[in-house]
């Protein structure tokens, strides 16, 4: 038994460059393990649905364990680290913001906002690096339009959401008085759809940087991706766009793993978890679980059947919210970069280097030629 290969530290940044061949040796051989006392990593579609279905069992709210068990730090919890019944109720509140009609109307600004950028790029010479100069500012331009931030708030708000990357530690951070006073005076306005009226002025604030953290690094990760699978599989085209799409976030999601804490002793795959331990739910190594996606799992195929139930946005209660908006973007951006530049293709000798935290990955940087 390769003893390298059967072991997947989740923290450990190095592994995450290319995760998929432990992935898949600890599929075959070890689909529940523990690389860290009291943290065991589940790999195996099947078992990492049974995690993410149930909320009694595995919650999200105890991952979190320097918050206090009060009300008013409850109201700090972004919404992906709440258990019913919080979570049921805001989530409940916040959907409509989500709605598929919503979603729709803001195609013809992320069009332009796509274009804008894309013309940009024509004015650089060699290579451009499409992270710095597309895949990074979209998102935010986007998100920013979803929040209806006004002209006068559209820099400082696009500042906010380049320095906002993670859940934690933001209120120490410079940005946060601006970012708050911000959030304040949006949470008494119509954006998305009214709902934040419903909040509490403290629970509006901190869903108004949750989305910021949940919505721009990874669509930024997920953009990248798409087009380095695009081009690598010689699919740089706009039919079948969103087939593709859903494969390329089958193969390479931006967000790795879910985390959950057992509430109770139990067994997953015949491995006995203690009341209070952690579970690393690796959706990448679902997503490529050929028990579920067949022997070619690891192999870009967008016509595969069932394709949509991959688990690149979660799956069960906590479900990602953003999943129409997510489509949406990634479709409309490689549409228009496919119309202005059919000829683009990776700068030769690229090599894929990650960027993220340790839950998610994308590329640092994507040099290309744009014909
Ligand atoms: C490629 C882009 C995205 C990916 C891969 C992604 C992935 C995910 C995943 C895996 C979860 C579940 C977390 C868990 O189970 O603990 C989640 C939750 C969430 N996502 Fe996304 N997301 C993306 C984009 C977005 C966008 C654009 C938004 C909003 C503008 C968004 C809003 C949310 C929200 C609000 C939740 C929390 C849902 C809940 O806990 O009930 N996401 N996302």
């Amino acid at each position: 038994m390769n003893r390298v290969a059967l072991a997947f530290n989740p923290l450990d940044l190095s592994h995450t460059d290319d995760p998929y061949p432990r992935l898949a040796a600890l599929r075959r051989d070890r689909p529940v393990s523990t690389p860290l006392p009291g943290w065991h990593v589940v790999v195996r579609d099947a078992d990492v649905r049974t995690v993410l279905a149930d909320p009694q069992a595995w919650s999200s709210r105890r991952n979190n364990t320097s918050v206090p068990n009060t009300p008013e730090a409850e109201r700090e919890l972004a919404l992906s680290q709440l258990d019913p019944p919080g979570h049921t109720r805001l989530r409940r509140l916040l959907s409509p913001a989500f709605a598929r009609t919503t979603v729709e109307a803001l195609e013809p600004v992320v069009r332009k906002r796509a274009e804008v950028l894309a013309d940009q790029l024509r004015h650089g010479e060699g290579s451009v690096d499409l992270v710095a100069a597309f895949t990074a500012p979209l998102p935010r331009a986007v998100l920013a339009a979803f929040c209806e931030v006004t002209e006068a708030d559209a820099a400082e708000y696009d500042r906010w959401a380049a320095a906002f990357t993670d859940l934690l530690g933001q209120r120490a951070r410079p940005e946060w008085p601006g970012f708050e006073e911000w959030a304040r005076r949006a949470s008494d306005g119509p954006a998305l759809s009214g709902v934040l009226g419903q909040l509490d002025r403290a629970e509006a604030v901190t869903f108004l940087h949750f989305l910021i953290v949940a919505g721009v690094p990874n669509l930024r990760h997920a953009l990248g991706n798409l087009v380095i699978r695009l081009l690598r599989a010689d699919h740089w085209r706009a039919v079948g766009l969103p087939e593709a799409i859903e494969e390329s976030l089958r193969l390479d999601p931006p967000a790795l793993w879910q985390m959950r804490t057992a509430t109770c002793d139990g067994v997953l795959a015949d491995t006995p978890i203690r009341a209070g331990e952690r579970v690393v739910a690796v959706v990448a190594s679902a997503n490529r679980d050929p028990a579920r996606w067949g022997e070619d799992a690891d192999a870009f195929r967008p016509g595969r059947p069932g394709l949509r139930a991959h688990l690149a946005f979660g799956k069960g209660p906590h479900a990602c919210l953003g999943a129409s908006l997510t489509r949406l973007q990634l479709r409309v951006a490689a549409e228009v970069l496919i119309d202005r530049f059919p000829g683009l293709r990776l700068e030769p000798g690229f090599r894929f280097r990650r960027a993220g935290d340790f839950m998610s990955r994308g590329p640092a940087a994507l040099p290309v030629h744009l014909e």
